[in-house]
């Protein structure tokens, strides 16, 4: 995946970058979507699978692409993808939502036509009926939780926090020292509002569910459910290996999960105090919220 991030609850990630194009290109993709066994709190679980892949495959565009994307649902039951923050002007129908779009019947495919037009940004694409989207960050089957709350009781409290599908605190990014680096950062999550942070490392924030930002340096990040960021991080410190850490925001229990920068001549591993950050604070979340809206930048229309 590169150095596409996604964290959180990672079923299923869209990449789009901006590059500029003469032509508009297509782009296709054959999906099949099936049950499979995941492994991402270390327990065996039921996810949704893409071509066997969990998380899903990468989309990696350029602006004004077409994306023609065949999805077969090979699932007992109906299922659609929703392409979020994507701009589906004049075809909503390819929204991919209860309502806009027909599911997909099991033993059926149907084939969305997206176009990037003008679009930058990064993205991520989920299921959006009957809760696939809990397939992943609980212990718990996606079909329990899905009783759980049509007897009209709360979610329960999560297991973890995944890091690219991953819970374990065993994921690892290796960068070249004095390079720039570019995360997409989306919480693809149910519930949580996360916080991100890498130890050492400023984040410069460029980019903001498809709009460029006017360019703000952070020691932290909160990123809440459904929203998306790209930053730059340059690997310019001590020649080691750093936490990466992101942790719940406004819970009274912090789930916190780690995975490692790992320079490529390092010459250590992680070491130190995983460096803590705003838990319950909301106002720090709110003035942050700010800085970020009022220094965003309209540079494509
Ligand atoms: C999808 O995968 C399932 C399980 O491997 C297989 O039985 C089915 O034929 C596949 N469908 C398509 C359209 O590739
Ligand atoms: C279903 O997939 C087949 C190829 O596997 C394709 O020819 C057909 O157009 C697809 N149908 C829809 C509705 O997308
Ligand atoms: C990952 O690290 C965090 C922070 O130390 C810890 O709270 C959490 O329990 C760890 N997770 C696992 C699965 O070991
Ligand atoms: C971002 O906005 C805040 C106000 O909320 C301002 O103080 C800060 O200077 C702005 N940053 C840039 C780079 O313009």
């Amino acid at each position: 995946m590169g150095f596409t991030w996604h964290f959180g609850a990672v079923v299923l990630v869209l990449a789009l970058v901006a590059l500029v194009n003469a032509e508009d290109p297509y782009r296709f993709f054959d999906w099949n979507v099936t049950y499979g066994d995941i492994y991402p709190l270390g327990v065996r679980q039921r996810g949704i699978l893409i071509n066997g892949q969990f998380p899903g495959p990468e989309i990696y565009s350029v602006t004004n692409d077409n994306l023609i994307i065949n999805v077969h649902n090979s699932l007992p039951e109906p299922f659609l993808i929703t392409w979020s923050g994507v701009q589906q002007r004049r075809n909503s129908y390819q929204d991919g939502v209860y309502g806009t779009t027909c599911p997909i019947p099991p033993g059926k495919n149907f084939t969305y036509t997206l176009q990037m037009k003008d679009q930058i940004g990064s993205f991520y694409y989920f299921p959006s009926l009957a809760f696939h989207k809990a397939a992943d960050w609980y212990k718990y089957d996606h079909k329990t939780l899905q009783t759980i709350l049509d007897r009209g009781h709360r979610l329960p409290f999560p297991n973890a926090v995944l890091i690219n599908g991953r819970g374990g605190n065993d994921t690892s990014f290796t960068v070249e020292q004095g390079k720039t680096y570019r995360l997409r950062i989306s919480n693809v999550g149910l519930q949580n509002s996360l916080n991100f942070r890498i130890q050492g490392h400023q984040m410069k924030l460029v980019e903001v569910e498809g709009t460029h930002t006017v360019q703000t340096t952070y020691d932290s990040l909160d990123i809440h459910v459904g929203q998306s960021y790209s930053v730059l991080i340059t690997a310019d410190q001590a020649p080691q290996d750093y936490y990466i850490v992101t942790s719940t925001r406004f819970t009274s229990q912090v789930l916190t999960s780690t995975a490692v920068l790992h320079y490529s001549n390092s010459a250590r591993q992680v070491s130190g105090p995983i460096p803590g950050g705003p838990t319950t604070q909301t106002g720090w979340s709110l003035s942050q919220a700010r800085s970020i809206r009022t220094n965003l930048t309209a540079s494509w229309t």
